[in-house]
Formats: structure tokens, sequence, C-alpha cells
């Protein structure tokens, strides 16, 4: 775990935070992008929930988790009883990361030097909320919080302590899941996935 203390509750609260993020150039990502996607949810939301970076559809919409992932998170926490509207849903990286082809912009993992610029960012949204438990889902969300993203799958469903004591915990992301080639595989994934929502659920 990497030692590093969040910076002081940003004067403004989140509404100035997003204001300022909107003009973000930390990293040669705002370029291409349509838009910052900054984080969304009640300031004193007590579930953090982070993701990797925005996706073709948040780009344009500018709402972390409204393109097909976020769809499956949404169907996943319903189930798990977990109430979206009352978490604070934000990425590690607040621009889409793509190359065009054709039509198509395709998602770029953001890399090491991106995360890092983008985690003064969260890091800051961390300070206003103050969050009683992060959920982290996928490798970069969980890099960018812990300093590492290896060895997700034996660290999915797990809890770990992050510097300043707030409770992580770790779950798969869920395009990993979308994009599980065999159908069967991709279910148990989907049920595990719930499994953990549920035990956020029991945490809070
Ligand atoms: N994937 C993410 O990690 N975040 C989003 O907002 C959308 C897709």
């Amino acid at each position: 775990m990497v030692q590093r203390s969040l910076p002081a509750a940003p004067t403004g609260g989140l509404a100035a935070l997003r204001a300022e993020a909107g003009h973000c150039t930390r990293c040669p990502l705002h370029g291409p992008a349509t838009q910052v996607v900054f984080g969304t949810g009640p300031q004193d939301a007590p579930l953090m929930i982070v993701g990797e970076q925005p996706g073709d559809t948040e780009d344009l919409t500018g709402i972390p988790f409204t393109g097909p992932a976020g769809q499956l998170f949404e169907a996943e926490a319903q189930a798990a009883g977990l109430d979206r509207a009352a978490a604070y849903v934000t990425n590690a990286v607040k621009h889409f990361k793509y190359q065009p082809r054709g039509k198509h912009r395709i998602h770029q993992r953001p890399d090491a030097g991106e995360v890092t610029a983008c985690r003064w960012w969260l890091d800051l949204e961390r300070a206003a909320i103050r969050p009683r438990l992060i959920l982290a889902m996928g490798a970069t969300a969980v890099a960018s919080l812990t300093g590492t993203g290896k060895g997700l799958l034996t660290r999915r469903g797990t809890v770990e302590e992050l510097t300043d004591g707030t409770p992580l915990f770790i779950t798969l992301h869920p395009l990993w899941i979308l994009r599980q080639p065999d159908p069967h595989q991709q279910e148990e994934e989907r049920n595990r996935f719930r499994k953990d929502l549920l035990k956020v659920v029991e945490m809070m």
C-alpha cells in the first residue's frame, strides 16, 4: 500500500471541484474527450464507488456508468439492494481514453501516468466526501487507490484498509464481466458480482 495522505477538504465542496475539473489539462486525455465526467452523488454519501474511466456513452452523457457497464452495475446493484442514488459514483480517470476506428471509438485502458495525474481529483473527492466505505471496481480503480491493481482475482471480494483508515471493498469491473465470451461464465461472474455487492450492502 502506498503511504499517502489525503489533501484538506476542498473549500466550496464538490460543486467547486466539479467546476474546476471541467478545465482540467493535467494529462493529454482532455484533448480528444468530449467532456470531463466527474463523479455524481450526494456529498454526504456513506459509500463511494470508483470505476476505471468513462466509456463512449459516459463521454457523451457526462454521467458515470450510464452505458452498458453501468446497466449491468445498476441491475446487479438493484438485485443486491444497493441504492446507487445514495452513493457517490466516480472513476479513477475522468476523461474517456479511446482510439478512433471508423465510426467507432474503441476504449483504451488509461496508463499509469494518466491514473496518477487524475488521482489528484479522486483524492479531492475522497477528502470532500469522507465516505465510510469505498467500493473499487476493477484493476485501475484498485491501482489508483492502493498503488497496485495486481492480483485482482485473488483480492476480489476482500476488504483492504486505505492509509487514511477507510475500508476498501474490491470487486471486478462490470465491463470485464460483459466481455466474458462464454455466456455460462458470464452468468457465473454476474452472480459473484451480485454477491460482492450484497457484502457491500451488509457492511453499510
Ligand atoms: N466504465 C467505468 O469504469 N466507468 C464508467 O463510468 C463507465 C464505464
